[in-house]
């Protein structure tokens, strides 16, 4: 059987491996324990967590880190107590509209992608502003998930791919990736080079479960709100480690044709 040939993906090339990667994807957890390890409300250790958020944000511009993807909020965490997810709704409202002024002046270019429309309209139209007023920003495009799911990211991808071209529901064999990826949420952006969760856990809970396919994975112990420039210098290091190949043999990544 001749195998199929490699249909146009970012993987099909060939690896790069900057001193820095190019995008990096972060699952910032453990604000919880870090608080019940205190003595303290859940709550205040999301409270910390958000001042976290803006130390890594400046150390990856200062870095040259071109894209930041941050998971705020997941598909799931509405399970949550109600007191906790609304307390989480109104710290992601209040850090909006803190912080946007300083991503504007920074030069950082602001996304936030999940299912939006089960926010509150002021939410909503606050994350509209905060895009438009930062569109035109190139240092960095920092993404946050917020009622982000990968699973729903590849559902109303597909469904929009299919509003955008019905023809295709006819052809289905002609349906690549190049179809289909410009239509995920995270379409804006390259696949990530290096995923970091915090928290301890080893588990990617439904986050961008597309783009992650060839993502060198990093796990740390260290609870978000005490993730810091030296914690992330050590995830980066760590990735710099990395031999990436794609499929390929170590011998042919080392010598490229
Ligand atoms: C991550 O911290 C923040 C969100 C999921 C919003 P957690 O709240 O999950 O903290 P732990 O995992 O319970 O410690
Ligand atoms: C993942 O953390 C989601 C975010 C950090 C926003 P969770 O704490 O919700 O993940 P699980 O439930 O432990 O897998
Ligand atoms: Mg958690």
């Amino acid at each position: 059987m001749t195998p199929t040939p490699t249909r146009i993906s970012s993987t099909a090339g060939l690896p790069e491996v900057g001193a820095v990667p190019r995008h990096v994807a972060i699952i910032m957890d453990g604000n919880g324990r870090w608080a019940t390890k205190r003595m303290l409300p859940r709550v205040a250790g999301h409270a910390k967590g958000v001042d976290a958020v803006r130390t890594i944000v400046e150390s990856c511009a200062r870095m040259g880190v071109e894209y930041l993807t941050l998971f705020a909020f997941s598909s799931e965490n509405w399970r949550r107590p109600a007191d906790e997810v609304s307390v989480l709704m109104r710290l992601f409202l209040t850090a909006l509209k803190r912080e946007v002024a300083l991503l504007a002046s920074n030069g950082i270019r602001l996304r936030v992608v999940g299912e939006l429309g089960a926010f509150d309209a002021q939410l909503q139209r606050l994350i509209e502003k905060a895009e438009q007023r930062t569109e035109g920003n190139a240092r960095m495009t920092l993404t946050i998930a917020a009622n982000y799911g990968g699973r729903w990211d590849i559902l109303q991808a597909m469904q929009a791919m299919l509003r955008a071209h019905p023809e295709l529901a006819g052809t289905p064999q002609a349906i690549d990736e190049a179809a289909f990826a410009p239509f995920l949420a995270m379409a804006h952006a390259p696949e990530p080079d290096l995923f970091i969760r915090t928290g301890g856990e080893q588990r990617i809970s439904n986050f961008m479960l597309w783009q992650l396919a060839y993502t060198e994975l990093y796990f740390t112990e260290t609870f978000w709100p005490d993730f810091d420039a030296a914690e992330l210098q050590r995830a980066i290091d760590s990735y710099r480690q990395r031999e990436r190949r794609f499929g390929r043999t170590s011998a042919q990544v080392g010598s490229p044709a």
